[in-house]
């Protein structure tokens, strides 16, 4: 068990993204994605009123971010990710219910996203916060090439 999970997460704070984070974002975005975003792109994000990108900050670190891209009623999770010495503590899934609140709060009604169909850990988080899968993209993601499954929370009846 690690410092973040003993102590609760207090010292954990979720707070818009902004540009001063990206140095941190892109070494975690890096490490963690596979081809990774670049700074542009996410520099473009933060001027968009459709993309929602949120930090979580650990003692005042970086210790995750996610985000969503919205169109109209529905929004596509982009990414989310969190610093490898502090996964298993909570943050992922309080970045994805964050986003989630914010999004509904918002207008949106369903949430998509594509995810590596090895990737248990990210599944496992999805499926907790009610994603079910919906469909398979073949040889969707490179460097390695993998098929995504695609998530969606809701259902059809829902929309
Ligand atoms: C996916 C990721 C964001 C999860 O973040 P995290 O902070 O470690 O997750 P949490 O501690 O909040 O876990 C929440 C739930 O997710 C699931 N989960 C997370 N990591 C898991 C693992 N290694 N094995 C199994 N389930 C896992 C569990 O259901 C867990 O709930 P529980 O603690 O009640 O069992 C993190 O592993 C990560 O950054 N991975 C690299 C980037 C990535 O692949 N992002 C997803 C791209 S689609």
């Amino acid at each position: 068990m690690n410092e973040a999970k003993t102590a609760g997460l207090t010292g954990l704070e979720i707070r818009p993204m902004t540009i001063g984070d990206l140095p941190a974002v892109l070494e975690l975005e890096r490490e963690c994605f596979s081809p990774p975003w670049s700074e542009r792109s996410f520099r473009d994000a933060l001027g968009l009123d459709y993309y929602h990108f949120l930090i979580a900050e650990y003692d005042g670190e970086t210790a995750g971010y996610g985000g969503y891209i919205r169109s109209f009623e529905t929004a596509d999770i982009a990414s989310i990710a969190v610093r490898k010495n502090l996964r298993r503590t909570g943050i992922g899934e309080k970045l994805l219910r964050r986003l989630m609140e914010d999004g509904y709060r918002a207008g949106v009604e369903r949430f998509s996203l594509e995810v590596r169909v090895s990737n248990r850990p990210a599944i496992a988080l999805y499926e907790k916060l009610g994603y079910h899968q919906e469909g398979i993209r073949r040889g969707y993601y490179e460097d390695p090439r993998e098929d995504a499954l695609i998530l969606w929370t809701g259902g059809v009846s829902d929309t």
